[in-house]
């Protein structure tokens, strides 16, 4: 006899990680593969943390800290914010998992700018909440007014990613003012920021100001992307203390790995390697840009690490060729767009390989 799974679950869709670069070298016998399907720092790590990673292996015998104490004082005296305002945790997936299990009752719902990152949702399955899709307008900008309108007595979590993963647009000031305005009591918005340190736009915000003046808000941050940690799972949210309070009692009390507190600080302070990484975004987003606009194929300008780009209705043919040739991109399918690729942002000689290939491609390849 089979023991049956909670109901809940048959809603979770199983998620799809960009490609490994192991299983695309087996498959088609290449030597080298580019990866840019997972918006990672294309880097590599902190040298500092490396070094912090190297000098604390015989310290492994020994549980991490449960209070990730050093941390919470390194990000608090960056941000100039109280310690007792974060919580570190096992990349940001698990904190949206942590909200999701603080605050969802089974018929909640979740308000979700579309498309975006998906582990929204499955934490809303997770708990049997509902999501509410918003769609974003015709140019992937958020819609205030149709959020709000989305609003009802059940909605309990609204997810705002910016800049927003897949399409790189981002919720201005005055747009985030008006919504934590306009909202009534009793609903968190979670700022997802995983993105925030590549947004340029002088009327971005990253949200902190509104943690500082009380608003129901929780900033999520990682250090998968700009930090060049993804290995080591290791993210935090920013909120009032006592809505950390709340998250903090269904945290796992070793959630995150004594490697990954050791790496994250020292990585903190690395402005060397947090600068370059900053500046190879920025010129990586032009060199794309401008391949976009004399190959012809329309583009999201973004405030983060990666571009949505519309191949149109051969992408799925342009994808796969691009794999064999050792190109990993992802495909829009997974929000719905299967017209589109997300292209992360690498290195300039990543980007120019890519952009090379492509032109073959469209132009030589006939493919159109
Ligand atoms: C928008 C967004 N939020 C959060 C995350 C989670 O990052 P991690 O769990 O690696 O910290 C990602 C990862 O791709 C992301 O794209």
């Amino acid at each position: 006899m089979t023991v049956e799974s909670r109901k809940a679950l048959e809603q979770i869709q199983p998620y799809t990680p960009g490609l490994p670069v192991w299983e695309v070298q087996q498959k088609y016998g290449l030597k080298s593969v580019v990866k840019l399907a997972s918006n990672e720092n294309p880097l590599g790590p902190s040298p500092k943390a490396i070094e912090a990673i190297q000098s604390s292996l015989g310290e492994l015998h020994r549980y991490p800290d449960a209070n990730t104490t050093a941390i919470r004082h390194a990000i608090g005296e960056k941000l100039g914010i109280s310690s007792e305002q974060f919580i570190i945790t096992n990349g940001g997936d698990e904190l949206i998992k942590l909200i999701s299990e603080t605050y969802l009752e089974p018929g909640d719902n979740i308000i979700v700018p579309s498309p975006s990152f998906s582990e929204y949702e499955f934490g809303a399955h997770l708990m049997d909440a509902k999501v509410i899709p918003v769609p974003l307008d015709d140019h992937f900008r958020f819609d205030v007014p149709a959020i709000l309108a989305a609003v009802t007595q059940q909605t309990k979590i609204i997810y705002v990613c910016s800049p927003n993963n897949p399409t790189g647009t981002y919720m201005t000031h005055a747009q985030l003012t008006e919504l934590l305005q306009g909202l009534p009591k009793g609903i968190i918005v979670v700022i997802d920021g995983a993105y925030n340190h590549y947004a340029d736009a002088a009327d971005f915000t990253d949200g902190i100001e509104f943690v500082k003046e009380n608003y129901p808000v929780v900033i999520l941050h990682t250090f998968s992307k700009i930090f060049g940690l993804a290995g080591l799972r290791i993210g935090y949210g920013i909120a009032q203390a006592s809505i950390i309070q709340q998250i903090l009692k269904v945290k796992e009390p070793f959630n995150v790995n004594t490697l990954a507190q050791i790496a994250a600080t020292a990585a903190l302070t690395d402005e060397e390697h947090l600068d370059l990484s900053r500046q190879t975004v920025i010129e990586g987003r032009k060199q794309l840009y401008e391949a976009c606009r004399e190959l012809g194929l329309p583009y999201i300008e973004s405030m983060g690490n990666f571009v949505l780009i519309e191949l149109g209705p051969h992408t799925q043919n342009i994808y796969d060729t691009l794999l064999t040739k050792g190109i990993i991109l992802r495909n829009g399918k997974a929000w719905g767009l299967p017209q589109h690729v997300r292209v992360s942002i690498g290195t300039k000689q990543e980007n120019s390989f890519l952009i090379q290939e492509l032109r073959t491609l469209l132009t030589v390849g006939n493919i159109k």
